[in-house]
C-alpha cells in the first residue's frame, strides 16, 4: 500500500524526490545528481538555480501576488507583453497570457473561431493539423494534435479534426525526389484537405514549427513552411504555429518561425517562457485579429483565473530579459552545433542510432533496430521507456518517446538541455547516452 496521496502520472513507479536545483543538475534527497539533458520537457532553459529569476520572483511576491485581470492590469504583465511584442515577428503585437502550453493552444483555437464569427464567416470551424504532432492535453488541444497514444481514451469526446502528413524527411522522403520536391508534396496535402472539407468550413491550420515530443526534433525541409503560408493565404485560413516547445530561443532564434522566414497569424509559447520558475504560457496574435475582436464584440469569450499572474509574469520578464540581453540565441546556436557534433562523434556510428537531428539546443535521436534499413524495434519492447529508466538510473534526464514513426512504432530520444550547458556537460550527456543506448538495445537486437 502506497503512502503518498499525490495522484501521479504513472501509478506503478517509485519516483525519486527532487529536493534541489544546481545549474544543469537536479539533486534528489539522497544527494544523487541528475544531469538535465532535456530541461524536463524542454522547459528549464536557464537551469535550475538562476539567482536573477529567483530574486525577481521574491521581489514581486513582496509587492503584489495577485490581482484578477477582470479588475486590474499589472506592471509585470504589461512589461512582458511589450518585450514579447517588440521581439516577435512583424504584426504580432498582442499577447494573451495563460499558465501552460495547452491553455495557450486552447486559447488560440478559440480565438481563431471567434475571429471568424466576428468577421461574418461563422461556417469556418474545422481545424487541420499534422500527424505526429502534439499540441497539449486539454480537449481542444488534444483533438488538434496528432499524438495517437495520448488521444486514444478520449476520441469519443473530442472535436472532429483532420490531419495531414508531417514533414519528416528521414522516414518519408522518397529517394527519387529532392528535399524541395518532398516539402512541396507534403505541404500540398494541406490544399487537398482544405478542398475536401470545403475552404469555407476551415478556420485554421496548426503545426509545431519544429516538432518536439512526438517525433523528436523534426525540422521541416526548406520551402515547406513558405508553401504552407501560401496555401493558408490562398484560402483565408489562419496559420497557428505552436512554439510551446521550440520557441523562446530553444532552436537558436527567439521564435522558431524566424528561421523559416514566415509569419504566422497566431503563435503559442510556454515552457521556456517561464523556464520552469513559474507556470506561464502565452498566445500571441496579429493586430488584425485583435482588431476584429476589439471592433466587434469587444470581448474575447475566454479567460482563466490566473491569466497574467503578476509573479509568473515577473519571473518570465526576468527570463526573457536575460535571453535577449545576454544574446542567448547566439549561444544556443553555437552550443547546439557542439552538441550535434559531439553526439555524432560519440554515438553517430552506433548501430542503434538511425538519425541525429534538430536545430539549436533541440535535438532528436531516432533509435533503430537496423541502421541501414531503418527498421524500428518492435513496439512490445518499449525501448523508449527502458532508455528513460536506464538513463535516470545513471543520473541522466532525457525525454524518450515511443511511436516516432506513426504514433505506435519507432523510438526516439529528445534532448533540450539548459542554454547554460557547458562542453563538459555536453560530453557527459553523450557518454551517458552511449552506455544507455548500448545497454538497453543490445538486449533486444
Ligand atoms: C508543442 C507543444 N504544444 C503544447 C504543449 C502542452 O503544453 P503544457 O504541457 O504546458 O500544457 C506541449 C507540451 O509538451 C508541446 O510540446
Amino acid at each position: 500500500m502506497k503512502t503518498s496521496h499525490v495522484f501521479p502520472r504513472h501509478t506503478n513507479y517509485d519516483l525519486p524526490f527532487a529536493v534541489k536545483g544546481d545549474g544543469c543538475y537536479i539533486i534528489d534527497k539522497n544527494g544523487k545528481r541528475y544531469l538535465d539533458a532535456s530541461g524536463g520537457a524542454a522547459v528549464s532553459c536557464l537551469g535550475h538555480s538562476d539567482e536573477t529569476i529567483r530574486k525577481a520572483i521574491i521581489k514581486q511576491t513582496e509587492e503584489l501576488a495577485f490581482a484578477h485581470t477582470s479588475f486590474f492590469t499589472n506592471d509585470p504583465a504589461e512589461k512582458l507583453a511589450t518585450l514579447l511584442a517588440n521581439n516577435s515577428p512583424e504584426g504580432i503585437n498582442k499577447v494573451y497570457f495563460v499558465s501552460s502550453g495547452s491553455e495557450a493552444v486552447e486559447a488560440s483555437l478559440k480565438l481563431a473561431r471567434q475571429y471568424f464569427v466576428e468577421i461574418g464567416e461563422p461556417e469556418r470551424h474545422r481545424i487541420i493539423s499534422r500527424k505526429q504532432s502534439y499540441h497539449g492535453n486539454t480537449l481542444g488541444a488534444l483533438a488538434a494534435g496528432g499524438n495517437i497514444t495520448r488521444k486514444t481514451y478520449f476520441e469519443k469526446i473530442m472535436l472532429e479534426t483532420s490531419s495531414i502528413s508531417p514533414c519528416y524527411p528521414y522516414r518519408n522522403k522518397n529517394n527519387n525526389e529532392t528535399e524541395t520536391e518532398y516539402g512541396l508534396r507534403v505541404a500540398n496535402e494541406l490544399e487537398d484537405e482544405i478542398r475536401t472539407l470545403g475552404a469555407k468550413n476551415v478556420m485554421a491550420f496548426i503545426a509545431e514549427t519544429v516538432v518536439g515530443a512526438t517525433a523528436g526534433a523534426v525540422t521541416a525541409v526548406p520551402g515547406y513552411f513558405k508553401r504552407i503560408r501560401e496555401i493558408c493565404d490562398k484560402y483565408g485560413i489562419l496559420l497557428i504555429l505552436d512554439e510551446v516547445m521550440c520557441g523562446m530561443g530553444r532552436t537558436g532564434s527567439l521564435f522558431a518561425c524566424d528561421e523559416e522566414k514566415i509569419i504566422p497569424d497566431i503563435i503559442t509559447i510556454a515552457k521556456g517562457l517561464g523556464a520552469g520558475y513559474q507556470p506561464i504560457g502565452a498566445m500571441m496574435c496579429q493586430d488584425y485579429i485583435y482588431d476584429a475582436i476589439s471592433n466587434g464584440s469587444g470581448f474575447f469569450q475566454h479567460g482563466h483565473t490566473y491569466l497574467g499572474h503578476p509573479i509568473a509574469c515577473a519571473a518570465s520578464l526576468a527570463v526573457l530579459t536575460k535571453l535577449i540581453d545576454e544574446d542567448m540565441c547566439k549561444q544556443v546556436k553555437e552550443k547546439g552545433n557542439i552538441l550535434q557534433r559531439t553526439l555524432q562523434r560519440v554515438i553517430g556510428q552506433n548501430q542503434f542510432v538511425g538519425d541525429i537531428r534538430g536545430r539549436g539546443l533541440f535535438r532528436g535521436i531516432e533509435i533503430v533496430k537496423n541502421k541501414s534499413t531503418k527498421e524500428p524495434f518492435p513496439k512490445k519492447f518499449n525501448i523508449a521507456n527502458k532508455i528513460k529508466k536506464e538513463a535516470l538510473n545513471i543520473g541522466l534526464i532525457c525525454y524518450p518517446m515511443q511511436g516516432t514513426i506513426d504514433g505506435s512504432i519507432g523510438d526516439h530520444i529528445l534532448l533540450a538541455p539548459p542554454f547554460i550547458i557547458n562542453e563538459n556537460e555536453i560530453n557527459e550527456i553523450s557518454i551517458k547516452l552511449k552506455s544507455t543506448i548500448e545497454n538497453v538495445c543490445d538486449e533486444y537486437k
